[in-house]
């Protein structure tokens, strides 16, 4: 049986392709499914992409993770720098999870330079676009013994 990871995504990120293309890219949220899916299927993990404008939504993808011991890759958008509800549903979490952001957080406004969720995560990637969800995949792929 393939390893079961769940991609996660945070407000907004569901308008990617057309929301300020400078800073996010022109890869539509479609896009980017795709790629998590083709990446999941090329490494024989069993991915699924998710995409929730609400937060209580997001903690129950993040419950249910937990209770499956699945790894997660999540990118919480906004939630990222002041949900303390998102940050300890994450800590509950009992497989991996690499927290992704398509822009390099650091290099912006000073409210985005810190994420709550960064101290639960496993790892981190920002500032590589699209690319990081793939990364993030082929590390959960390459650790899956472990998770
Ligand atoms: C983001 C960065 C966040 O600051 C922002 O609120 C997002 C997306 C990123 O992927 O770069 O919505 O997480």
């Amino acid at each position: 049986m393939s390893a079961k990871v769940y991609v996660l995504n945070g407000p907004n990120l569901g308008r990617l392709g057309s929301r300020q293309v400078d800073v996010y890219g022109q890869t539509s949220y479609a896009d980017l499914v795709a790629l998590c899916e083709s990446t999941g299927r090329e490494l024989g993990l069993d991915v699924t992409v998710r995409q929730t404008d609400a937060e209580h939504e997001l903690l129950g993808w993040l419950h249910a993770a937990a209770d499956e011991q699945a790894a997660v890759v999540l990118n919480p958008a906004a939630w990222s720098h002041y949900s303390y509800a998102v940050r300890d549903a994450c800590a509950m979490l009992r497989g991996p999870l690499v927290e992704v952001h398509i822009s390099n957080i650091h290099a912006r406004e000073p409210f985005r330079h810190h994420s709550v969720v960064s101290a639960v995560a496993t790892g981190v990637i920002c500032g590589l676009g699209v690319d990081g969800y793939r990364l993030a995949l082929h590390h959960l792929a390459a650790h899956r013994a472990a998770s």
